[in-house]
C-alpha cells in the first residue's frame, strides 16, 4: 500500500519506518526547514533502539523515502497519517495549530479520495475539527474520511512496540475507511491481539485515558512509597504484593522520582483541560500531577538532608534522559534536579549513555558542570552519586570500583536500582525503602 506520513518526529518516523518494514511504500514529509540529509542516509535524528537498522534496510529496499514537498506527499497516496506535534499550550490545552494547518494543506490539494488518519495524540472530537476544516477549505465535494488510530509506543522500545502491539485501536466512520485499515494492518490482524474498531471520538479519548491511567499508577505507588519509607517497608515488595493481583498488574508500579517525557505531563494536562471544557472537574488527575511534581522536590530535599550543604560539593549524576534507552530529556526530572543543585552552588559531574548532548543544549559545560563519557570518571573526588535514570549499565556497575573512586561512598538512588543488602559498604538512600527492606519471593 502507498502511505504518506506527515511529520518525522518520534511518532512519525517510527510509524513510517515500521510501515515500510511491513512492505508498504511510504513517503514521509517534513517542513521545508528540516534538513533531510541524515534521514535520507539512514540516520535518525533521535536515538531509538533498532530504528536506524530498519530505516537503512527499507531505504535500500526502496520502500521509504523523505521529502519536504507537501504537494508531492499529499498526491503520493490516498492514506495519510498525521504525525505532527500537539504540544502543550500556555493554558495546558493541546496546541492543535499544526494539525489545523495540515488539514488546510490537505484540503487545498484534495483531488481524489483520501483517508486522513490522526496518529498524534489529540483531544476528543479533534477529528470533527479536522473534517470541518477540510470541508471549509477544500472547495470541492470530493469524498474523504478522517479516522483516529492512536499510537501506544514507548520511547526506547518504539520499534518493538509497533511490531508487537498489545492492541490496535481504530476509530472510523465509514466502511471504506474500515476496509483500508483492515488491509493496512493485515500482517498484524493474523496475530493474537485485539483490534478495536470504534468511533474516532472514542479512539481519541482512549489514548488520553490510557496515558493518564498509567501516570495515575505511578503517582499512586509513589505516594505509597512515602508511607513505606516512614515505616521501614520495601516499596518493591508492596508493588509485587499488589501487582500479582491480575486486576492491578505489576507494570508501572516502580516508585522513584516520578514520570517525565514528552507524553505523560502534556497529555494529562490536556485531558484535564478537555474534561473541564465538557464540565468535568478531573480532580483525580490534578492530584496525580501534584504528586508527580512533589516527587522531584522531595528528592532535592533528600539530597539536602543527606549532604546538608550542597555548595561546592562534587556531585556525580548518572542518568539525564527521562527514562532509559532514549536520548530524550523533555520534562525529565533531571532538568529540575540539576537546576536546583546548580542554584545551591554544587559542582556537577554528569553522565548519560545517550542524552548528554541534548542536556548540554540546556545546561552547557561551565565551571560548575562537567560532562563525562565514562560513568566512572564522574565519581573521582565525588561527595555523592545521584542516580536519576535506571539505565541497565548502572544496574550492573562495579560497586567496589564506585566505592574506591568516590571521596565519600554516598549514593542517593532515585530509581531503586540496587538491592539494599548489596549496599552495606555505602551510605545508600533510595525511594520508599526503609532499613528492613529487601524481602524475597519464595516461589
Ligand atoms: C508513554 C506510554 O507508555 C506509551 O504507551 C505512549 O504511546 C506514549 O507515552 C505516548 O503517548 O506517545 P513514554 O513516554 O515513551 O510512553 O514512556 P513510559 O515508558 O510510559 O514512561 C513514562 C515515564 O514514567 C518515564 O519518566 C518513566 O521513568 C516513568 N515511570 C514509568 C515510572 O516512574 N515508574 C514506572 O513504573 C513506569
Amino acid at each position: 500500500m502507498k502511505i504518506t506520513v506527515i511529520g518525522a518526529g518520534y511518532v512519525g518516523l517510527v510509524t513510517a519506518v515500521c510501515l515500510s518494514e511491513l512492505k508498504n511504500n511510504v513517503l514521509c514529509v517534513e517542513r521545508p526547514s528540516f534538513d533531510l540529509t541524515n534521514l535520507k542516509n539512514g540516520i535518525s535524528h533521535f536515538y531509538e533502539p533498532g530504528l536506524n537498522e530498519l530505516l537503512n534496510k527499507n531505504i535500500k529496499a526502496d520502500r521509504i523515502s523523505f521529502t519536504t514537498d507537501l504537494d508531492k506527499a499529499i498526491n503520493f497516496s490516498d492514506v495519510i497519517f498525521i504525525c505532527v506535534g500537539t504540544p502543550q499550550s500556555d493554558s495546558g490545552k493541546a496546541d492543535l495549530s499544526q494539525v489545523e494547518n495540515i488539514s488546510r494543506q490537505i484540503a487545498k490539494r484534495l483531488k481524489s479520495y483520501k483517508l486522513i488518519i490522526e496518529k498524534s495524540t489529540v483531544p476528543v472530537n479533534t477529528h470533527q475539527w479536522v473534517k470541518k476544516t477540510i470541508k471549509r477549505y477544500a472547495h470541492t465535494d470530493l469524498e474523504f474520511d478522517v479516522a483516529s488510530n492512536p499510537e501506544f509506543l514507548r520511547e526506547g522500545s518504539a520499534v518493538f512496540d509497533f511490531m508487537n502491539p498489545d492492541r490496535i485501536v481504530i476509530g472510523v466512520e465509514s466502511e471504506k475507511a474500515k476496509q483500508i485499515f483492515k488491509e493496512l494492518y493485515s500482517p498484524f490482524i493474523k496475530k493474537d491481539f485485539p483490534v478495536l474498531i470504534t468511533t474516532p471520538a472514542a479512539s481519541e479519548l482512549i489514548k488520553h485515558a490510557a496515558n493518564s491511567f498509567l501516570a495515575l499508577k505511578i503517582s499512586y505507588i509513589n505516594m505509597v512509597s512515602e508511607l513505606c519509607e516512614k515505616t521501614d517497608i520495601d516499596i518493591n515488595m508492596v508493588a509485587d504484593g499488589i501487582g500479582y493481583d491480575k486486576r492491578i498488574g505489576r507494570d508501572f508500579l516502580n516508585a522513584g522520582i516520578g514520570y517525565g517525557g514528552s507524553c505523560f505531563p502534556k497529555d494529562i494536562k490536556a485531558f484535564i483541560k478537555i474534561a473541564e471544557e465538557h464540565g468535568t472537574d478531573f480532580t483525580l488527575l490534578k492530584e496525580v500531577e501534584k504528586i508527580n511534581n512533589q516527587k522531584r522536590k522531595n528528592y532535592i530535599k533528600k539530597v539536602e538532608k543527606v549532604l546538608w550543604i550542597n555548595k561546592n560539593k562534587n556531585i556525580a549524576v548518572w542518568g539525564l534522559s527521562f527514562k532509559p534507552e532514549t536520548d530524550d530529556i523533555r520534562e525529565a526530572p533531571s532538568l529540575d534536579i540539576v537546576n536546583e543543585l546548580l542554584k545551591k552552588g554544587a559542582n556537577l559531574r554528569l553522565y548519560d549513555p545517550q542524552a548528554a548532548e541534548n542536556f548540554k543544549l540546556v545546561f552547557p559545560e561551565s565551571k560548575n558542570i562537567q560532562y563525562f563519557k565514562d560513568m566512572y570518571k564522574t565519581l573521582e573526588n565525588a561527595d555523592a552519586l545521584l542516580i536519576l535514570t535506571e539505565w541497565a549499565e548502572f544496574k550492573t556497575a562495579d560497586l567496589d570500583k564506585i566505592k574506591k573512586l568516590m571521596k565519600l561512598p554516598i549514593i542517593i538512588d532515585g530509581r531503586n536500582i540496587y538491592k539494599i543488602r548489596d549496599m552495606g559498604e555505602f551510605e545508600y538512600y533510595s525511594i520508599g525503602r526503609g532499613k528492613f527492606s529487601d524481602s524475597e519471593i519464595l516461589k
